[in-house]
C-alpha cells in the first residue's frame, strides 16, 4: 500500500497500519487546514469590542473625572461647575432692572404695552409716564403685576377698559421685583427700584385675591 493511499483513509486511521511517515504527513495535512470559528465566538468578540469602545469614549466624556460631586457631568461643563462650586458666597446680588428687561419680553409684556412702553391707543394703556407705573408708592404696579386689573381705568388722560392677567402666581417675587423695577426706569420714567422683599411683603399684605379694578386703587391718587 502505497503512503499516498494511506493518506486517503485518513480519518478514522488504523493506527497500526500506518507508518511513522503517513501520520507524520497526516497531522502535517490537519495543521494547514483552516480552523473556521463559530459565528457564535465571532458575535460575541464583535460586541465585547463595540462595548469596550463605547465604554471607553463614554467614561471620556461623562466620568467627571471621578469626582463623586460631579458624576456623569460632561468633561466641558467640568469648569463651570468648578467656578459655579468656587463662586463668591453671600446673598445673591438681584441686577432687577436687567430681570425686568428680559422678563419684559419673555412674558409677553410687550405684545400689549410695545416695546417702547407706549402701549396701544383704546386697547392697551402705556406705561411710560403712567400714573400707575411711576407712582411714588412703588406698591401700585407691584400689586397690579401681582394680581392683574381689569373694567375701566384711566391712563394718561385716556380710557381703557380691558383685561389683564395677574403675574404672581406665574411669577417669583424677584422677577416681579424685576418687571416693577424694569418698567419704573424704563422710557423715560424714572421712579424707584423695588426689590424681592418688598414684593414679598405686598404679596403676603394682599394674599391670592381677584383682579384688581382701578376703583380699588384710587386712594393712591388722593
Ligand atoms: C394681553 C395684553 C396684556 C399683557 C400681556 C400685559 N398687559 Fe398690562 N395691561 C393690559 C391691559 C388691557 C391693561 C388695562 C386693564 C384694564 O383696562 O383694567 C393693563 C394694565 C397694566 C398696568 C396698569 C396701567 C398702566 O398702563 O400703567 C400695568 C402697570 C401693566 N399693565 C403692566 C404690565 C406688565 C409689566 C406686563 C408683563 C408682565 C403686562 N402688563 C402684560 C394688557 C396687557
Amino acid at each position: 500500500m502505497s503512503d499516498e493511499s494511506q493518506n486517503q483513509k485518513l480519518p478514522g486511521i488504523d493506527e497500526g497500519l500506518a507508518s511513522d511517515e503517513s501520520i507524520l504527513k497526516a497531522h502535517a495535512r490537519i495543521c494547514r487546514e483552516p480552523i473556521h470559528a463559530s459565528p457564535v465566538f465571532f458575535f460575541t468578540c464583535m460586541a465585547l469590542i463595540t462595548i469596550l469602545v463605547f465604554g471607553w469614549f463614554y467614561h471620556r466624556r461623562y466620568m467627571g473625572e471621578n469626582d463623586p460631586q460631579i458624576y456623569m457631568h460632561e468633561r466641558t461643563d467640568i469648569a463651570l461647575y468648578r467656578d459655579w462650586v468656587d463662586r463668591p458666597r453671600g446673598p445673591i446680588e438681584y441686577d432687577y432692572f436687567a430681570i425686568g428687561q428680559e422678563l419684559y419680553t419673555k412674558m409677553a409684556c410687550v405684545g400689549c404695552h410695545m416695546a417702547e412702553g407706549e402701549g396701544k391707543a383704546g386697547e392697551f394703556p402705556p406705561l411710560a409716564s403712567s400714573q400707575w407705573v411711576t407712582n411714588e408708592d412703588h406698591t401700585l404696579p407691584t400689586k397690579i403685576l401681582l394680581a392683574g386689573l381689569v373694567g375701566p381705568v384711566t391712563v394718561k388722560g385716556a380710557e381703557y377698559n380691558g383685561n389683564m392677567a395677574p403675574y404672581g402666581p406665574a411669577l417669583k417675587d424677584h422677577e416681579i421685583a424685576g418687571l416693577v423695577t424694569y418698567i419704573r426706569q424704563s422710557w423715560g420714567n424714572e421712579a424707584s427700584e423695588v426689590t424681592l422683599e418688598q414684593v414679598a411683603e405686598v404679596r403676603a399684605e394682599i394674599g391670592t385675591r381677584a383682579q384688581w379694578t382701578a376703583d380699588e386703587l384710587t386712594s393712591y391718587f388722593e
